[in-house]
């Protein structure tokens, strides 16, 4: 185990009593990228939101740390304190605060008293950052995400990750609605963060994105498991043949995770 380290053990995950994780297992360790592809509705998005701690999603049973300490026990906040991070699938716009202001108390927040980082550097490095993204100046104060177009809104969140630098990120559908150009000025930010002390999920449908970042790491989820794990070359058979011979050779009679009443 080398820092950053999430480790989930056999993790059940409820929304309103339905089971949609269904005995989960993954480990993350620092340096590593991981993709997890997997159908529509197989509960993809439930695995990044439990581990942020959203309150509408039961943790039923199960084991997961975060650098060997007990993460289902932090509260939100902690969780992003300690240095966990999620790029949402959809963004939510905050009317009112800018997003300048946002990311310096985002930072702030994660700082101790008196520790708070300086105007002018703050400055400095989201003018750096913004640049490698290729994002004009002036997203800089406008309200968080209000009137981003999807693209603006997933950029954001590549912005708000590279100003955060957080030790483990997890990436949900960062590459839905972008254009190849954006593709590859998202791919620019997270490759940019590699390194040792760094930690990366990416969650994607597709496996475009995975030409320009090149994971560790593939896993396919399917109804609330990782059904199968490889390496970069999983994912080109899934972009070339899709699921079903997944499902064929696991002997998975449905992808109705999703569909089920
Ligand atoms: N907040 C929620 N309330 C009720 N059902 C939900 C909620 N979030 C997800 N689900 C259900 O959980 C299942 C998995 O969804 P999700 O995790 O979003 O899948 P994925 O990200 O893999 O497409 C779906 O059947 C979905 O309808
Ligand atoms: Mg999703």
């Amino acid at each position: 185990m080398s820092a950053p380290n999430l480790k989930i053990e056999d993790l059940r995950v409820s929304i309103e009593d339905k089971e949609i994780i269904k005995g989960l297992d993954l480990e993350i360790n620092g340096g590593e990228i991981h993709a997890v592809m997997g159908p529509n509705g197989t509960g993809k998005s439930t695995l990044s939101a439990a581990l942020m701690g959203h309150p509408k999603y039961e943790v039923t049973s199960g084991k997961v740390t975060f650098n060997g300490k007990d993460l289902l026990e932090m509260e939100v906040d902690e969780r992003a304190q300690a240095g966990l991070f999620l790029a949402m699938q959809y963004p939510s716009e905050v009317s009112g605060i800018t997003n300048a202001d946002f990311l310096r108390s985002a930072i702030n927040a994660k700082r101790e008293e008196g520790e708070e980082i300086s105007l002018m550097k703050f400055i400095r490095e989201l003018d750096k950052k913004m640049d490698l993204l290729e994002m004009d100046n002036t997203f800089a104060h406008r309200y968080l995400n209000e009137g981003f177009s999807g693209g603006e809104k997933k950029r954001n969140e590549i912005l708000q990750m590279m100003m955060l630098e957080p030790k483990l990120a997890i990436l949900d559908e960062i590459d839905s609605g972008l254009d190849i150009d954006a593709l590859k000025v998202v791919a620019k930010g997270v490759n940019d963060m590699r390194s040792p002390d760094f930690g990366c999920l990416i969650i994607t449908h597709y496996q475009r994105l995975l030409n320009y970042i090149t994971p560790d790491k593939v896993h396919v989820m399917m109804q609330g498991r990782i059904v199968k794990s490889g390496g970069p070359e999983l994912a080109h058979r899934l972009e070339a043949e899709g699921y079903d011979w997944i499902k064929e050779e696991l002997g998975i009679k449905d992808e109705t995770v999703g569909q089920e009443a």
